[in-house]
């Protein structure tokens, strides 16, 4: 199917894990996607797991924690190709840390990334989405946004935090016809939980009524189906990707 010919799909830390699955899901649908990324794939290396949808996926740096750089991202790809359709906010960061040993600089780090950093890529994508009088932003929020996580104050806040900014972004941009939504992926299997002890592991495991974990593709499928016409009534949400774990 290509559900999303010439709509134009920008995927922030989308060279890997979770982000690159969406890249991917969308490139497949016929969509022009632009990979964001802090760490961009080496000169001649392949990231994308099926190079035949390399004609549709353009890479480049961005550090989202940073304005000006997130201010020159966006301004590449409107110039590049015209119009944005939608922003997939999934860069993201951890920092584990308990509290009392937790630094300054892990707790900020994470914020900054995390939650200052959709902020400052749904303020870079706004004006464009405004005037194109539509728009679908999705933000990749976690579980621990709602249940809290030991070892992750830093973590757990920025995607609380994260829930905050898409009820009021999706507020205040309703009547512009621009949609915006929150998944919150529970256990996926990636790089990011490859950091997990193998009791952290071991806890989602028993712990997820479904009985394993994520695949990126999990999460990738709910972002196209929030991307798409079938979810054109769905704003303001917290939508739980985690086998049950949270319920
Ligand atoms: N893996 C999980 O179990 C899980 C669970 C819940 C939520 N999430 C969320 O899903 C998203 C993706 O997670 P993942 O597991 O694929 O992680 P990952 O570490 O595999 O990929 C994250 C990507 O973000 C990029 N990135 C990091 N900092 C950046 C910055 N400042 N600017 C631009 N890009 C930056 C990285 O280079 C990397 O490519 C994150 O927001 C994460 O919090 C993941």
């Amino acid at each position: 199917m290509n559900r999303f010919n010439d709509k134009v799909v920008v995927v922030t830390g989308g060279c890997r894990g979770i982000g690159l699955s969406i890249v991917e899901k969308f490139a497949n649908e016929g969509a022009k996607v632009y990979a964001l990324d802090f760490k961009l794939p080496n000169e001649g290396e392949q990231f994308l797991t099926d190079n035949s949808l390399s004609d549709r996926v353009k890479t480049a740096q961005v550090d989202v924690s940073n304005l000006d750089s997130v201010t020159a991202a966006m301004e590449y790809v409107i110039k590049d190709a015209g119009r944005i359709d939608v922003l997939i906010n999934n860069a993201g960061i951890t920092r584990d840390n308990l509290l009392m040993r937790m630094s300054e600089a892990e707790f900020d780090s994470v914020i900054n990334t995390n939650l200052k950093g959709s902020f400052l890529c749904i303020k870079a994508v706004t004006r464009q989405m405004m005037g194109q009088r539509s728009g679908r932003i999705i933000n990749i929020g976690s579980i621990v946004g709602t249940i809290g996580n030991a070892g992750q104050t830093n973590y757990s806040s920025s995607k609380a935090g994260m829930i905050g900014l898409t009820k009021s972004a999706a507020k205040e941009l309703a009547s512009r016809n621009i949609l915006v939504n929150l998944i919150a992926p529970g256990f996926v299997i990636t790089a990011m939980t490859h950091q997990l002890t193998e009791e952290q592991k071991n806890f989602f495991l028993n712990n997820i009524p479904l009985k394993r974990g994520a695949t990126p593709d999990d999460i990738a499928n709910v972002a196209i189906f929030l991307a798409g016409e079938e979810s054109s009534y769905i704003t303001g949400q917290v939508i739980h990707v985690d086998g049950g774990l949270y319920m």
